[in-house]
Formats: C-alpha cells, structure tokens, sequence
C-alpha cells in the first residue's frame, strides 16, 4: 500500500495505474462502513484508492471540525488489511492555498435536510469531491446511502458537470442492534449509544406503515415524530423528512422510491438516518 502526501505525487502514480481505479473519499477513522466501500472498489476495479483528509470547508462555524475524530496509524492498518492500493492524504494547505476561491455550489438539492440546518455543508462537499475527482480520475467513486443527500448532491454534480466516472452508492452498514456506523457514534455516552437506536426504530416505524399501506406522508411523519419523542435523550429533533428520493421534495402521497430521513440530536452528537421506500 502506497501511501501520498501530495497532488503531485498522487498524479504521478496515478499515470502509471492503466486499469480501471476505484476510489473511495473519506474523512477517516475509518469504520466497517467505509472498509465495506473499499471492499467493493477493490473487487470491481484493479486498483483502489482511498483519501483520507478532514475537509474543513464543509464543517460550519459552530461544528466540530477540531475535534472530529482522528486517527491515523489505525485507518492505515485497516485500509492496509482490506489491500487498498493507494493512500491519499493531502494537507489542507495544499488543497486549499491562500486565495483559493473556487466553489461548487448545487442548486435545489442542497437547499433542505442537511443543507437546511448546516450552511454552507454541501458547497465544501461538492468542491472537495469534484478536486479529489480530478486529481484522482478514479473510474468509480463509492459512497455510503448512511449520507443520502450528499449521494444525491454527487451524483448530480456528476452529471450535471459532465464527469466522466461513475458514482456507485453502497448500503448503510450497520451495528448487529441497528445503529448506523458513523464516525460521530464515538461521542456518545453510554446510555446516549443505547437512545440512539431510536432512530432506526423510528425508520422501521414508517416502513412498517408503508407495507401495511398507508401513503399519507403527513401520518407516517406524525407517528416517527411520536416515537421520537418518547426517548427523553433524543433532545432535538431537526428533521424528520418522507421526499422524492431523486429531487428531495417533500412528499404528500408517498409515490416510490421516497428517501425517508432523519436527523436527531442525542447528547452532544447530531445523529442522521435514512431508508428508501421501494
Ligand atoms: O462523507 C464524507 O466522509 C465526506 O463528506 C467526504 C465525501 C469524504 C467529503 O469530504
């Protein structure tokens, strides 16, 4: 396993790959979520690169960008165990040099959910990962539905700027009790870990009513707001959503494939959640 510290470095190597290239962005501290996208890339692609760097432009003025957990010798022995390729670790100073001031910025898509409560969120996501796009030239990029909206937000940036590689979406993996892998899991307390499942309850609620027929959204929305409110520490909650899973409109009637999504605040961590309505 290579791993580069610089955009020329990476851009060197990367002439030398001739196949195809599976690339797989993060933020690190990795989790068997991500180990399961970089299980996939290595599969479908000859070569598999991975970017670990904590991209301080999609973190809000009041988030978490400091303490974001960080840890370096682990990610690399469990990207080493699954035989990624390459390493890209770029510095923030290269990748964002005194006066950088250029920005993709999506319309529409990132206007609610996630973009609605973090400002400014989705600009930083979409301009790191159309830069790490371009320095890589992966064939195939992999992502985590854990981050629906970001999904989305990349697969139309994709098509919209007319890049030329694929955007694969792999399913949220999740603990054996139902909790979504994330990096933030990590801050929670104890008895937070445990009011946390109340999330995926929550989302197996509106499933439930769905298959038994119902398709107010207005009723399923009421019922996992209901839920929610019965744990005490899930102390905010920011959305619950049932929408258009392509446009994330919200929906009246559900109409398949609907994203329905949530983000509640347990303890410190905002926690985020989400199934799709086939
Ligand atoms: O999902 C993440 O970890 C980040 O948003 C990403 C895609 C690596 C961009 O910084």
């Amino acid at each position: 396993m290579k791993v580069i510290e610089t955009i020329a470095g990476i851009r060197q190597l990367r002439q030398q790959l001739t196949g195809l290239v599976g690339f797989v962005p993060t933020m690190g501290y990795l989790h068997d979520g991500h180990l399961s996208l970089v299980k996939h890339a290595k599969a479908e692609n000859p070569s598999a690169v991975v970017s670990i760097f904590v991209n301080p432009t999609q973190f809000g003025p009041r988030e978490d960008l400091a303490s974001y957990p960080r840890d370096i010798p682990r990610d690399l022995s469990m990207l080493e165990q699954v035989k990624t390729d390459i390493v890209f670790m770029p510095q923030a100073t290269e990748m964002y040099p005194p006066r950088y001031s250029t920005w993709v910025d999506l319309e529409k898509v990132t206007e609610r959910l996630e973009g609605e409560s973090r400002l400014g969120h989705f600009r930083g996501v979409a301009t790191i990962v159309a830069k790490l796009f371009n320095i890589v030239q992966p064939t195939r990029a992999y992502f985590g539905q854990k981050d629906a909206q970001q999904c989305v937000v990349i697969k139309k940036m994709v098509a919209d700027l007319n890049m030329n590689l694929e955007v694969v979406v792999l399913p949220t993996v999740r603990e054996p009790d139902g909790l979504a892998m994330s990096s933030r899991n990590t801050y929670l307390k104890p008895d937070e870990r445990q009011a946390a499942l109340v999330l995926y309850r929550t989302l197996k609620l509106a499933q439930k009513l769905w298959s038994q027929g119902e398709k107010d959204a207005h009723r399923i929305r009421r019922a996992m707001i209901e839920l929610i409110e019965q744990e005490p520490l899930a102390e905010v909650i920011d959305y619950v959503s049932i929408a258009d899973a392509e446009t994330l409109e919200e929906l009246h009637e559900i109409t398949p494939p609907a994203l329905v999504s949530l983000a509640v605040k347990i303890g410190k961590p905002r926690l985020i959640d989400n199934i799709v309505l086939e």
